[in-house]
């Protein structure tokens, strides 16, 4: 595993963190192997949110912390607040302290590392966030702060009020979900692709050196699931293959080095809950594409190059 400072802290990150979302359904026994093997594996960093699986998915990671305490040392534990599912998003006061004492107690931890805000809150006051930021820090409740899902100017709102930086951006983004490269590729194009969708977050985020996340690496969609082996990404599935017999590795681990490739330093969130999956994907650590390789990718997802 290769590691990275994250800009503008201490924090010594895995490339490679683990996301926690589909954890929900699993035993406590086959969520502590899972953690064992990230550990083992030289991944050091967990993603979580208030409300993957309503809240059972922090609260299984946090039995097997209360088994082994030992262990959280060796983490850098983010999670993230801001969504009432189905309802609203809410980045009140009151809101954001429930949560983080909450995610606090299902954890059975003392302090988060980093805490994102989930997506956007259309009534977000940017003033109040400051002063929550502040409180939590001065409490010793949250380390560092971040968000998800923002764009330049939301992020830029609320650096303008909190003097600790934004330093993620966790956005979706793999092979096939590309939007904030596709808009860079084509600008100035009257196809679709070219339309800027996020305002610019991609260069944004790269010179306010600003950390991107990416989620859902291995997804082509919420319907369709899984890109590698379906049937819709059959091209792509083929240039994986090619590169993964090439690598001796398997297409997953291809998939993550694109996004590893990149010269942002992104640092992807895989979602995988298997053993097995995940020690496949942390080669992609190892693993440098060539420039030709990364656009051969790019283009076998069926994507224009102008
Ligand atoms: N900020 C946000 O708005 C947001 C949104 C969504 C997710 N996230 C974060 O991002 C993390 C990753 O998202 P994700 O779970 O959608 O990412 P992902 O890594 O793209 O997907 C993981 C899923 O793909 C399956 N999969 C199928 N074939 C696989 C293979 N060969 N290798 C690995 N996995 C394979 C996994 O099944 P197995 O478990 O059987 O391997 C698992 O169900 C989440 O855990 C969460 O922390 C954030």
């Amino acid at each position: 595993m290769k590691y990275f400072t994250i800009p503008k802290t201490d924090i010594k990150a895995s490339r490679i963190a683990l996301g926690c979302m589909r954890i929900a359904d699993k035993s406590v026994e086959e969520v502590e192997k899972l953690v064992q093997c990230a550990l083992n594996e030289g991944i050091n960093f967990f993603d979580h949110a208030d409300i993957y699986g309503g809240g059972k998915s922090e609260a299984i990671f946090g039995e097997v912390l209360k088994k082994h305490p030992e262990y959280r040392n060796k983490m850098i534990i983010q999670t993230k607040c801001g969504i009432v599912p189905g309802k609203r998003y809410d980045f009140s006061k009151e809101h954001i302290l429930q949560c983080v004492h909450d995610s606090l107690e299902r954890l059975h931890t003392d302090y988060i590392d980093i805490l994102l805000l989930h997506r956007p809150d259309a009534l977000c006051d940017p003033r109040v966030v400051a002063e929550v930021f502040d409180q939590l820090y001065q409490e010793g409740k949250v380390r560092c702060f971040g968000v998800s899902n923002h764009t330049p100017l939301q992020i830029e709102l609320l650096q303008k009020y909190s003097k600790y930086p934004i330093i993620i951006n966790q956005l979706q983004l793999s092979i096939v979900h590309s939007v904030m490269i596709d808009s860079g590729l084509n600008m100035n194009m009257k196809e679709a692709f070219a339309q800027d969708k996020d305002g610019g977050v991609l260069d944004y985020c790269r010179l306010n050196e600003i950390t991107i996340q990416p989620w859902s690496s291995l997804q082509a969609s919420w319907s369709e699931g899984t890109f590698i082996d379906h049937p819709n990404y059959q091209k792509l599935n083929d240039v994986l293959f090619n590169l993964a017999d090439k690598y001796q590795t398997t297409k997953s681990a291809i998939a993550i080095a694109w996004l590893l490739r990149h010269p942002a330093g992104m640092q992807p969130i895989v979602g995988t809950t298997s053993v097995d999956h995940l020690r496949e994907i942390v080669k992609a650590s190892d693993i440098q594409l060539t420039r030709q390789e990364w656009y051969d990718l790019y283009l076998a997802s069926e994507k224009p190059l102008p």
